[in-house]
């Protein structure tokens, strides 16, 4: 694999494309091929959690053939979140200018990720989004629609941020961005992992823009989506809303005492 040093793709420097994997053995050759065709200067890391289906040892394959792509072993299921605050650490590690997100079911189209890439020239983080102008989803069921729409919607009203997509999975983050998030402190391992990534970055200042994307439902392999999943993210959703709430009534409160006379 390369040392780094040569490695350049545009200002920002090269992307790596993190792509998780939990039993995605049809998924990720065509996955891989698919963004190696799309953005061929990026590199590709596939954290896999031991998938029982051998999801590792394709990836591994495939990773022998072609010095862009490397794999990340871990030990079991851990969650989406691990899996990427794991894969965000090697990629800083070892030097990569540009963090993307992705599924390895087709959800999310590598074709698209260029205008990911584009827009993060004039952006600290940019989210793909479903629920945008332009945005789409194809053969999703509607409870999977309603939980995305409901999620989005409950994040935004509980946390006041304006992201529409605030769940999506489908991102590309500059390396400084995610150094200035703090994911050491990040807890949550679903789902709701992406609600927590979207909401530093508000808090923290960042310029997050979204742009339309269309997710295809994967044809292969299941969801991991559980109602674990679901309850995790409702009760840190509303933790941290309430505790933004909090937040801005003290502020309200000192600003209102700093006013009287
Ligand atoms: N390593 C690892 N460990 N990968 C995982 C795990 C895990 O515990 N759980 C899921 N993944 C991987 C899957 O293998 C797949 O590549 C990707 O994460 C998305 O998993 P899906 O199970 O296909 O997610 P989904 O389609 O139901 O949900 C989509 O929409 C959600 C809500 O908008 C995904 O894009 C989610 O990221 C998104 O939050
Ligand atoms: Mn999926």
């Amino acid at each position: 694999m390369s040392d780094g040093g040569e490695r350049r793709y545009g200002p920002l420097g090269t992307a790596l494309v993190i792509i998780p994997t939990y039993n995605e053995a049809e998924n990720i050759g065509p996955i891989v091929s698919r963004v190696r065709a799309a953005v061929p200067e990026a590199h590709i890391l596939v954290a896999d959690d031991n998938s029982p289906d051998g999801t590792g040892k394709i990836a591994d394959d495939i990773a022998a053939e072609d010095d862009q792509v490397q794999v990340l072993h871990r030990k079991g299921k851990e969650g989406l979140g691990a899996a990427y605050l794991a894969g965000f650490r090697w990629g800083i590690e070892h030097g990569y200018g540009v963090l993307v997100e992705m599924d390895a079911d087709g959800s999310h189209q590598p074709e698209e990720l260029p205008r990911l890439l584009t827009a993060l020239a004039g952006a600290d983080l940019v989210l793909g989004s479903r629920w945008v102008p332009g945005g789409r989803v194809v053969n999703w069921p509607w409870h999977r629609r309603f939980l995305s729409r409901g999620g989005s919607t409950y994040s935004r009203l509980m946390l006041d941020v304006p992201i529409r997509d605030i769940t999506g999975g489908f991102r590309a983050f500059r390396k400084e961005t995610l150094e200035g998030l703090g994911l050491d402190a990040v807890a949550s391992q679903g789902y709701c992992f992406q609600v927590d990534l979207a909401r530093r970055s508000v808090e923290a200042g960042f310029h997050v823009v979204e742009v339309p994307i269309t997710f295809v439902e994967r044809e292969f392999g299941d969801s991991k989506m559980s109602r674990d999943i679901v309850v995790e993210a409702l009760w840190r959703v509303t933790g941290w809303g309430l505790g933004t709430r909090a937040s801005q009534l003290v502020d309200k409160a000192k600003g209102a005492a700093a006013r009287r006379p």
